[in-house]
């Protein structure tokens, strides 16, 4: 399974082509775009979010509820386009353009975009380096968690800890309720109230905030991923989708960088085997990867977002048609989007592992695909 996506962020749509799935995979929008909502959310989101009810439409690959084997096409209107219509204008012409920014805003695309595409209107490259293009991806990753519902596989994400506050409640499934009722998406509402007095003292101060998020994935199959090629490994490929998304700089699976500090006998999971379970683990610090391949215990990516870019009290830099010294330009913006990216996080390792799913077990029809999981299911018991 593949995907593209295209589309700027004040432009009249994003668009995104999938191939690849099986046909005859139930799929309807109310599977999408309750993801959607789920990015759109969080607490100190900017207006950007309150102007923008994002919902898909198909425009190929799906017919009667259900899809066809055909690439799939995905469409997510920008509501806001409408007030910039004059300034995404693809017609020639446009000189002097209106709305061009040429204070390159420190911690954004700006600067090293415009030296390379050669752009003096850093709009031509913020427009694209928007995180609205994760819109997209996540309606992408949506489609991958229904495929990945029919083996079993379920998921939830979390704010881990953010705007210097951990979360003290370590996550359990039973607390995925509060988690999604959380605006800040923590597992405790003690530390959820601090983080929200935080965010609004942030904003109030014109400063902005990141944070740590994890994604969790259980019922996911062994043996998935490879050891043989660097380019096959599950933990490499999961580590590039998750650091693909805008603000993301640090990324482990499990508890990652703890363990490089202890000893290996404080590290590494024993196994254990019974006739119900099979092999089973009681500790998951490796959290669920080994050697490049999934180990049949929870999957769990953490990843930590710096804080937002753009401030209100703008940091110094550099007009690039004058050289000038500058204040960067303030595009509106999110105080903090760290909730809304554990949901993308959450649906962009859901590609990574529909696409893993899909290259170990193939097949045309979704019927095929769920077969031969089971099989496979069977064989991990018996071995
Ligand atoms: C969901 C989400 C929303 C974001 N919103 C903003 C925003 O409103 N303002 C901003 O300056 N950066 C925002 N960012 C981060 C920037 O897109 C990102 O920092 C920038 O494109 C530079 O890329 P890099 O941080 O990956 O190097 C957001 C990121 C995510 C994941």
């Amino acid at each position: 399974m593949r995907f593209l996506t295209a589309g700027e962020s004040h432009g009249p749509q994003l668009t995104g082509i999938v191939e690849g799935l099986p046909s005859q995979l139930p799929l309807s929008l109310e599977d999408i775009n309750p993801w959607l909502k789920k990015r759109q959310g969080g607490y100190g989101r900017g207006r950007r979010m309150i102007i923008e009810t994002d919902s898909v439409e198909f425009a190929s690959g799906v017919r009667a509820g259900r899809t066809t084997g055909a690439p799939l096409t995905l469409v997510i209107q920008n509501t806001d386009y409408r007030n910039w219509t004059e300034i995404m204008n693809p017609a020639p012409g446009g000189e002097p353009r209106k709305k061009a920014l040429t204070a390159a805003r420190p911690g954004h695309a700006d600067l090293s975009g415009g030296i390379k595409y050669a752009h003096k209107d850093l709009r031509d490259v913020l427009e694209r380096a928007s995180a609205r293009e994760t819109a997209m991806r996540v309606a992408v990753g949506a489609i991958a968690h229904k495929l990945l519902s029919f083996f079993g596989v379920q998921s939830v994400a979390y704010v881990a800890g953010m705007a210097g506050v951990w979360s003290p409640q370590p996550f359990d499934w039973s607390l995925v309720e509060q988690v999604e009722a959380s605006p800040v998406r923590m597992t405790d509402l003690q530390t959820e109230a601090e983080v929200i007095r935080r965010i609004d003292a942030a904003k109030a101060a014109g400063d902005t905030l990141g944070g740590i998020i994890e994604a969790r994935f259980r019922g996911v199959v062994p043996g998935l991923g490879s050891q043989m090629h660097w380019d096959q490994k599950l933990d490499g490929r999961i580590a590039q989708m998750a650091m693909s998304i805008p603000a993301i700089k640090g990324v482990e699976i499990g508890t990652g960088f703890d363990n490089a500090m202890k000893p290996g006998s404080e590290v590494h999971d024993a196994i254990y085997w019974d006739e119900a379970r099979g092999y089973y683990r009681q500790t998951n610090r490796a959290g669920g990867t080994e050697g490049g391949m999934s180990t049949g215990e929870e999957l769990v990516v953490r990843a930590a977002l710096k804080p937002i870019a753009t401030l209100m009290k703008p940091l110094p830099t550099v007009d690039v048609v004058t050289h000038a010294a500058a204040d960067a330009a303030r595009e509106r913006s999110d105080t903090t989007a760290v909730p809304a990216a554990s949901v993308i996080l959450e649906a962009l390792v859901g590609i990574v592992l529909a696409q893993v799913y899909l290259e170990k077990f193939g097949g045309d029809t979704l019927d095929e695909l769920v077969e031969r999981v089971e099989r496979y299911k069977a064989r991990v018991l018996a071995y």
